[in-house]
């Protein structure tokens, strides 16, 4: 498959146009072929890092030490002042029965579980390498070879009460140098939302100082990236051709979420050191997405691919809230929860921009039982006698379910219920997705029937049946049922479903992401009920000797389905998190104290003091 991308990487059968066939060429995590430490240009302080201690690198990291090219000529400075009391988010729950209490503790046993399994196989098999190879026992370094795992995972140990795991993690990372990798070219965007957040989040739990410092050598690292004439960041990037002191420049193709999330890990880290750089870099990029917000071919949304080195954000015409756009828009209610309402921009930014996906990008889809839930799809703009006419294609896809969790935290902060609505529906639809497929686990990417009208939605077999062979590419007015069975038989779907384009199931936290979050918002008991039969079927499914694997193919009805030997941090960072926190007190990592970044490293809140 393609690499990687877009909030939770993995790209799928998106194609956008020639623009991202190339970038995601470029995407690759190459094989750095030359020497693994960077050759850093500025004179480097004096002593090695090991001369000052016991096994950690001591401050300052080297790439402060290395001279910007294009300082900024004054900094953005962070408003003062008390941050907002923001609407409450989570429901107030009442006492709970002894019954249903024993139930729940006795998911969230098991769910631990699966966790120390996969964090056991992964420190005796991987340790320190990026991801543990689920099915082989090997490792893979495709994240800068930085413990991706152990860094993504730091958080959910404290959060599931492994101390002595922790303790012995905490010790590891702090040893881990930014000042090498194996790699020749490495995402800004996976290391700040994977390293920067889980160090972020993992001292915000634990008040561990050592981690606060790794967050910093991350930052400073990553602030080397937007050294760069207009001080967008170079979004894929060569770490050791800057350590040399190269000239940089932003890239003309990037992905949305590539540029547009940072300012969780980059607010949060310029409030916790008081060194406002982070924050000045990120508002720069916001800042322009702000002008240009009512100026794109879809006002409100954003294209998935802009141009950074000449920072237009407005020129392409597909508009998702899915892959490749996702985060930019995640970001957006979360930096205003972050900052308890300080940064109007982002609250401004939010609303505008879910108005007209809700306009555009939302559909309801024809299923069987005829339930009221919604998916969000992709739109492309087209010019049409001047006009512009925009044309939805209706596709779900499992990285999109994140979204029903945003509408419904975003309704919440902003005051609007009909967000929450919203949310809640985009929810349910992912949890159907889940019980149509045949084993329980929905499919990357799959399409479906829109319905003509969101109020009234009645089931339509010869409906589905003309989609599904007009979807394989067939236009004819008239049904031709032998097609159509034989395309259901073929791709084995699900009634609801009119083509399968990605069968993988990749252990990702989508999904579960957005039942916890509207079950902390909502307290509805049929939530931890969908959260429960998710587990049980992805744990079943996925299960190695070792750990947890990705699967080649959900849609198998017969035989076991295939492993493809790969588990990447997320599902330790964030599935297995969610699926605990999901069982958890509902005081256990509150959101009305918390946000939690795209890789679920939850960062405190900024709240006003009483
Ligand atoms: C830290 O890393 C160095 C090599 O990079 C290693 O020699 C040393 O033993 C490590 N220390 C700890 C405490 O892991
Ligand atoms: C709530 O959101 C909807 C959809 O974006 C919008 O039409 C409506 O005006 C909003 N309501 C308020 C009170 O802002």
């Amino acid at each position: 498959m393609m690499p990687s991308f877009g909030r939770r990487r993995t790209w799928t059968s998106l194609l956008v146009g020639l623009a991202l066939f190339f970038i995601l060429s470029r995407l690759r995590n190459l094989r750095y072929g030359g020497p693994d430490t960077f050759a850093f240009g500025a004179p480097a302080p004096s002593g090695s890092a090991h001369d000052k201690g016991p096994g950690y690198r001591h401050p300052p990291s080297r790439w402060t030490s290395l001279k910007l090219h294009y300082q900024v000529p004054s900094m953005r400075q962070f408003p003062k002042g008390q941050p907002l009391a923001l609407p409450k988010v989570q429901k107030s729950f009442g006492s709970e029965s002894a019954s249903d209490r024993d139930v729940r503790l006795r998911r969230q046993a098991a769910v631990k579980k699966t966790f120390l399994r996969c964090w056991d196989s992964y420190r005796a098999n991987a340790w320190l390498s990026d991801e543990l190879a689920p099915v082989t026992g090997g490792k893979r370094d495709l994240f800068g070879g930085w413990g991706a795992t152990l860094v993504d995972s730091l958080d959910t140990l404290w959060i599931m009460g492994l101390r002595s795991e922790f303790d012995e993690a905490v010790t590891a990372a702090a040893n881990i140098s930014f000042e090498t990798t194996s790699l020749h070219e490495i995402s800004v965007f996976e290391t700040n939302i994977r390293y920067l957040g889980g160090f972020l989040a993992a001292y915000d739990l634990s008040g561990d100082k050592r981690l606060l410092q790794k967050a910093k050598e991350v930052g400073d690292m990553l602030y080397i990236a937007f050294d760069t004439p207009n001080r967008m960041p170079v979004a894929r990037w060569n770490p050791h051709t800057a350590s040399r002191g190269q000239y940089q420049t932003a890239q003309d193709s990037v992905l949305l979420a590539e540029i547009g999330s940072f300012s969780l890990e980059f607010i949060r880290l310029s409030l916790l050191t008081g060194d406002p750089k982070w924050f000045d870099a990120v508002q720069r990029i916001m800042e322009e997405f702000e002008k240009q917000q009512q100026t794109t071919q879809l006002p409100g949304m954003w294209p998935v691919v802009v141009n950074a080195r000449t920072q237009a954000f407005n020129k392409h015409s597909d508009y998702t809230l899915g892959a490749m756009a996702d985060s930019m828009y995640e970001y957006l209610p979360k930096t205003h929860a972050l900052v308890g309402g300080l940064l109007p921009m982002y609250r401004d930014m939010y609303e505008a921009a879910m108005d007209t996906a809700i306009r555009y990008n939302l559909f309801r889809p024809m299923v069987p039982d005829e339930k009221d839930i919604l998916m969000s799809g992709m739109v492309s703009t087209t010019t049409e006698s001047g006009k512009i006419v925009a044309t939805l294609r209706p596709e779900a896809q499992h990285l999109s379910c994140f979204i029903g969790g945003m509408f419904a935290l975003g309704g919440k902060l902003i005051d609007n219920q009909t967000h929450v609505d919203k949310g809640e529906k985009l929810a349910d639809g992912c949890v159907w997705a889940y019980q149509a497929s045949p084993l329980g686990i929905m499919p990357e990417v799959f399409r479906m029937v829109p319905c003509k009208s969101a109020d009234n939605c009645p089931w339509n077999e010869e409906e589905w049946m003309k989609a599904i062979v007009k979807t394989a590419g067939q236009n004819t007015e008239k049904l031709d049922v032998a097609r159509a069975e034989a395309l259901i038989a073929q791709k084995r779907l699900p009634r609801g479903f009119t083509n399968v384009q990605d069968t993988r199931y990749i252990l990702r936290p989508e999904a579960i992401e957005s039942v916890f979050i509207l079950y902390r918002i909502t307290g509805r008991p049929d939530l931890l009920e969908s959260a429960w039969a998710m587990f049980e079927a992805i744990d079943l499914n996925t299960r190695t000797e070792l750990a947890n694997s990705a699967m080649g193919d959900v849609m198998v009805t017969d035989g076991k389905p295939s492993l493809s030997d790969s588990m990447e941090s997320f599902w330790l960072g964030e599935t297995l998190k969610y699926f605990y926190l999901v069982f958890s007190e509902p005081d256990v990592i509150d959101l009305d104290e918390y946000v939690f970044n795209t890789e679920a490293h939850p960062f405190k809140r900024l709240l006003p003091s009483s």
